[in-house]
């Protein structure tokens, strides 16, 4: 059974950006569910032998703190075997299993996994079968639409095999795979997927505001909504967003509001071991639609380590 959700917004796995700061920080201001970046599941079974030797769990690799739960962890590639070992591994620090088959990334897609998947309609459903039986946790699904404009509508099918074979819940980003991120998420789909489907819709793609949320949940009648690039350096938006489907009303944030939020994050980095390079794209997009953003953004470029950019920050925050 999935677990009671405190909120109907949810942040998006978003490799390279959900990491277990983000995540926690997403939480703590009113996200229902966080999910992992996408985690490789030859990786998973990898690591886990190397890490028994040194009487080690899979927490070592895949950083998170309980405060985060429910958590949910993303998995993608499509070896079976490899995949029901994967998942018997992280079902005893997970709440919920979610499998990927959105990604577009080329490096993905080649080794029939992410996106690809869409058109390989046995193959997934085997997938979906092999992880159901594997765990007691509940598993469920992200998807695009299709591969193609002449397959849009892939979605259709996949969700209905999904849920004759047990997947919980299904996330539709609706995009093509070929589309990449260009043009807009056709919100109909989202609309039509929860139509014809009996088990609970998250409806992705394209909500930057507490009134896109509100709107994608009027037009389509999804059960969630889940944000990703939106919440990007703004994880005040599932506040926002928590009240304006309450009361039609939100708090605004200022820019210092932002950098102190940007200051939360770097705090919480220091229990994780996440890559430079990532706290600093961070700390760009926590700078995003600010004045004066575009010059503290070629600063925090430059950077070299936390101090540096500790100080960019600081010296933006005296400043402002
Ligand atoms: C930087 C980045 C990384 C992403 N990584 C993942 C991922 O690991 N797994 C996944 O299912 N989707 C991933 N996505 C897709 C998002 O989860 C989401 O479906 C997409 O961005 C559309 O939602 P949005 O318009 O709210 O951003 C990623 C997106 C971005 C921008």
């Amino acid at each position: 059974m999935l677990p009671k959700f405190s909120s109907r917004a949810f942040l998006a796995p978003m490799a390279g950006v959900s990491d277990p700061a983000l995540r926690l920080q997403c939480k703590k201001m009113g996200a229902g569910l966080v999910v992992t970046e996408f985690t490789n599941i030859h990786s998973i079974v990898a690591k886990e032998s190397q890490l028994k030797e040194r009487m080690k769990t899979i927490q070592e690799f895949i950083e998170y703190s309980d405060e985060e739960r429910p958590l949910s962890i993303q998995l993608f590639g499509s070896d079976l075997s490899t995949l029901r070992k994967a998942a018997k591994i992280v079902e005893p620090f997970f709440d919920i299993i979610d499998y990927n088959m959105g990604c577009p990334a080329p490096h993905i897609t080649q080794q029939m996994a992410g996106g690809a998947l869409l058109q390989e309609v046995n193959l997934t459903q085997q997938i979906f079968r092999t992880l159901v039986n594997a765990v007691k946790k509940p598993v469920t699904l992200k998807i695009r639409s299709g591969v193609t404009d002449t397959n849009k509508f892939l979605f259709r099918e996949i969700a209905e095999i999904a849920e004759d074979e047990g997947i919980q819940m299904i996330t539709l980003h609706p995009r093509t795979v070929s589309q990449g991120y260009s043009g807009a998420a056709d919100w109909n789909m989202i609309k039509e997927l929860k139509e014809i489907s009996s088990i609970p819709i998250v409806g992705n793609g394209d909500i930057t505001s507490p009134e896109d949320a509100k709107h994608m949940i009027d037009n389509t009648n999804c059960d969630y909504v889940m944000i990703g690039r939106g919440a990007m350096g703004n994880p005040f938006l599932f506040e926002q967003i928590n009240d304006y489907l309450k009361t039609n009303s939100y708090k605004e944030y200022s820019f210092k509001d932002r950098l102190d939020s940007f200051f939360d994050y770097l705090h919480l980095t220091s229990r994780y071991k996440i890559k430079f390079a990532n706290i600093k794209g961070q700390a760009m997009r926590f700078t995003k639609g600010i004045e004066g953003g575009s010059k503290l953004r070629s600063k925090i470029t430059l950077s070299k380590n936390i101090e540096d950019l500790e100080k960019i920050m600081s010296d933006a925050y005296i400043s402002s």
